[in-house]
């Protein structure tokens, strides 16, 4: 059966990790959304691969599928495709034919967009121009991979866009749009990938009889729809956006995947974060800082009330718990169980200001004792009871199968029930 790896918190969950691992068993992986705002970190034998736009089955020698759901910044595909091709022999990665491009305008409109708010409004993005690359393709702007075959259609195209937004650019002095030097860069960029082009109606032809590993970016509470607006990303990162983003019209298992505790890079709202010192213990201990902005993620203990939500609004069929290793030493572990004793029914998880002003009780949370080390460990069975009464509790919250569970960033630092 083809499998879906779907973050289920604010990202960084770990899914590249665990697409790695998985993909042994599949032909095909792909990205359906997202673009180089994904960081997703893989160890392998020491060896450290991090990749944005790449699916991690890469590593594996896989066949990696961009579909047209992602939005993909010509530059630094190139060169996180030559990167990768330094230390994989012969990377077969493909990309979808409709895929909208990022360029350079988009990103300058990233940084204009979090200019023009207040402090406390600024979404933290990763002004790789992700949401304005998303807005083009909405507004039927966009310059998809197909166009790269005409001169004279980029130039209409650009020309159009350079009408639209070069008063905005200007007046935020920032530089207008170069049509020439653009077209010229496009031209080139194409010449590079024109042969990893998947024109959209070979699809079907060309990945028959493929077993699938799709592989989400970003996570559940970042979607566009279903997250905590507007502090969420520019896509639909749910697994409902899978057939959609990637154009495979297959049916999938949807793993869900979260960290033991709660992280989130950027702004927004964040109900079981940590503002003391067992919040910069966790931070430390999980090397928890952004793979695409080096920002520090905020920390916070795990928030079973929206892993609940992100778990329904996914169809989760069985879960991944990541990074318990991190929580090893704590002398005491909490999860949160309500919102102001409320569990799950009622809450909009996309009204920042309602989850704002949510300020947790003693009584939210459900206490558990530290587990020791566990990085060294291979079974389930040799856990220790209280890691093994942390997984419990969280399975009968959820009533979801934890079945994978990952005790390191190494590929062998995994678990399978
Ligand atoms: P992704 O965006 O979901 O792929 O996650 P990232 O790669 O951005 O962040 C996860 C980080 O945690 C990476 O640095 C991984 O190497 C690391 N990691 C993954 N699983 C584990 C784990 O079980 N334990 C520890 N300590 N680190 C992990
Ligand atoms: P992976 O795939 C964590 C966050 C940004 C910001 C918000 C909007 O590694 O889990 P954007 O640049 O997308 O417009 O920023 O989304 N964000 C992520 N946070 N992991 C990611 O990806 C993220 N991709 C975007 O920090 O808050
Ligand atoms: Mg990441």
């Amino acid at each position: 059966m083809n499998k879906a790896v779907i973050g289920l918190q604010w990202g960084d969950e770990g899914k590249g990790k665990i697409v790695d691992y998985l993909s042994e068993d599949f032909d095909l992986v792909v990205r359906y959304q997202g673009g180089n705002n994904a960081g997703h970190t893989v160890i392998v034998e020491g060896t450290t691969y991090k990749l944005n736009l790449i699916p991690s089955g890469v590593i594996r020698g896989k066949i990696c599928f961009l579909g047209q759901g992602v939005v993909l910044d010509p530059n630094h595909f190139s060169n996180e495709y030559d990167q990768i091709a330094k230390k994989i022999d012969n990377p077969k990665v493909f990309l979808s034919s409709n895929i909208s491009l990022i360029l350079n305008y988009h990103k300058q409109l990233d940084k204009i967009n979090e200019l023009i708010l207040n402090v406390e409004k600024k979404i933290g993005t990763t002004s790789k121009g992700i949401g304005p690359a998303y807005q083009d393709k909405v507004g039927r702007k966009s310059i998809k991979l197909y166009d790269l075959k005409y001169k004279n259609i980029i130039e209409e195209k650009l020309y159009s866009i350079k009408t639209f937004y070069d008063p905005i650019l200007e007046s935020f002095n920032e530089s207008k749009i170069n049509i020439e030097q653009t077209v010229k860069d496009l031209l080139c960029f194409y010449d590079l990938v024109k042969d990893l082009i998947v024109d959209n109606s070979l699809i079907k032809k060309e990945f028959k009889n493929k077993k699938v590993l799709f592989e989400g970016a970003q996570g559940a509470l970042l979607d566009l729809d279903h997250g905590s607006y507007p502090f969420v990303t520019s896509s639909n990162t749910v697994s409902s956006n899978i057939v959609i983003g990637s154009a495979l019209q297959v049916d999938y298992q949807t793993v869900g995947i979260f960290k033991a505790y709660t992280t989130r890079v950027g702004n927004g709202p964040f109900p079981s974060e940590l503002f003391d010192d067992t919040g910069n213990y966790i931070a430390e201990k999980g090397v928890e800082i952004g793979t695409v902005t080096k920002r520090k993620r905020r920390c916070g203990w795990l928030d079973l009330v929206s892993l609940k939500y992100s778990c329904e609004i996914n169809r989760v069929n069985e879960l991944c718990m990541t990074k318990a290793d991190v929580l090893n030493s704590l002398s005491e572990i909490k999860v949160c169980k309500s919102y102001n004793s409320k569990e799950y029914e009622d809450i909009n998880f996309s009204d920042s200001e309602f989850l704002e002003s949510l300020s947790l009780e003693e009584s939210d949370f459900e206490f558990f004792s530290s587990w020791g080390e566990i990085e060294e460990l291979s079974k389930y069975e040799t856990l220790p009871d209280n890691l093994k009464k942390y997984i419990a509790y969280i399975e009968n919250y959820l009533n979801i199968p934890i079945k994978i569970i990952s005790l390191g960033p190494e590929r062998n630092q995994t678990i399978i029930r």
